[in-house]
Parts: C-alpha cells; structure tokens; sequence
C-alpha cells in the first residue's frame, strides 16, 4: 500500500537493530484518516469471503482492525491482555510470549462472542514473531470457528512471524513488509495490497 509505505519513510523511527517506531500515527497517536484507508485496502483483500468477524488484540491492533470490521460490515473483537473482573463466564484463553518485550500475556476473549460458524479475519499492527497471531487463530479454534487468514498493517520480514503463520495454514496478508534496515534505512519488500 503505496501511501502506508510512504508515510512509513516520512514519520517512521528506526531504533535499533530491528524495531520501527510509528507512534505518531499507528501505535500511540492514530491517523483515522490513515487507519480508515488501511482498512478498506484489507477489507477488499478479504471481499467476497464470507467474513463474520474481526479479531484483533490490544492495544495497537485495536485503531486498524475497527476500519477493516467497519468497511466489512461486521463486528471487532479484541484479546484482552489482563483479565477484567467482569468477564466471568467462558473465557477462551492462549499464551502469548512477547519476543519484543520478554513477558508472556494470557490473552482472553469470551467464548460469546465466537461461534463455530463463524470466518475469522485477523488484524493486528506488527507482524514479527507471529506470536500474538497465533494465540488469537488457536482461541478462534477453541471456539470451533475458521481463521480465513491474518491481515497485518507492518510486517517485518526479516523476522520469523510470516513463515510461522503460513507453517501453521494461514493465509498472510500485509500492507507493508520491510525487508531490512540498512545503516537506519527502511528498505521495503513487495507488498501483498
Ligand atoms: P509478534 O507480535 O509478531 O508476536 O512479535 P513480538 O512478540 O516480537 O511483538 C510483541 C509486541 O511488540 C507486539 O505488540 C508487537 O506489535 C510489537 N512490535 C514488534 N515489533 C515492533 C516494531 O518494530 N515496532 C513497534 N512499534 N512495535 C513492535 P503488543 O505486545 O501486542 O502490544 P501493543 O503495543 O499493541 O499493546
């Protein structure tokens, strides 16, 4: 996607060896006008499919995968990190091991709100390890419901995330997918939208 790309290279901060910084407009600051774009662009990669729901998880998947739920015209669910005293009933849980920031998160969503006949679409903002969705795509099995595939606004490539979620059956779709940093430098691979 040509005008994620594009605003990647004028906003986006290479820290480090391996982490992007973009909080002025995906994961700290949010450009809806941005956000609403990314998620007619994934939901167009997913027309046609049957989709019944969004599931991302918190917090930065949350700002994409409401525009892609939107212009599908079905509901978002988010995995919640810590348990929230009101979800009492038929939690569906997985674990989570953040690479990233070294902690491990159970991330729950209420079985109410899956049901086997549904078709999911994940979204989430980063694709690098593929931890986060792969615990999302076993809690939407848990519930007997499809993953139809795993849309992802930023994928590094150069990390183990993409081969991991195609290992496991799931279709990948990202809008950016850097190949490598060089000396500071984002340098993009070919996009699937
Ligand atoms: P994974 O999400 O592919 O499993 O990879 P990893 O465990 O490495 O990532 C853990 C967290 O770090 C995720 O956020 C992910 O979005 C984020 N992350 C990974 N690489 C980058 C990067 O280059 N830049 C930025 N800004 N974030 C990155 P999270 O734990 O789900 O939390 P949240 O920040 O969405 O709340």
């Amino acid at each position: 996607m040509k005008t994620l790309e594009e605003r990647i290279l004028k906003d986006g901060n290479v820290i480090g060896q391996n982490i992007l910084k973009v909080d002025s407009f995906l994961t700290h600051q949010v450009d809806y006008q941005l956000m609403k774009e990314i998620g007619q662009v994934l939901a167009e990669g997913y027309a046609n499919q049957g989709i019944t729901k969004v599931v991302t998880i918190e917090a930065s998947g949350i700002a994409p995968a409401v525009y892609v739920a939107e212009s599908l015209g079905v509901p978002m669910i988010f995995g919640k990190k810590h348990k929230n005293i009101t979800m009492t009933e038929d939690i569906l849980t997985a674990e989570v091991y953040s690479f990233t920031k070294q902690v491990t998160s159970t991330v729950s969503i209420a079985g109410k709100f899956l049901s086997p006949e549904d078709k999911v679409l994940i979204i989430d903002d980063f694709l690098a390890n593929g931890q986060a969705a792969m615990g999302l795509a076993q809690i939407i099995k848990q519930a007997g419901a499809q993953v139809v595939g795993v849309g992802i606004v930023i994928e590094k490539s150069f990390q183990t995330g993409r081969q991991l979620l195609i290992d496991n059956g799931l279709k990948v779709t990202s809008l950016a997918r850097i190949d490598r940093f060089e000396n500071g430098q984002i340098i993009f691979g070919a996009a699937d939208l």
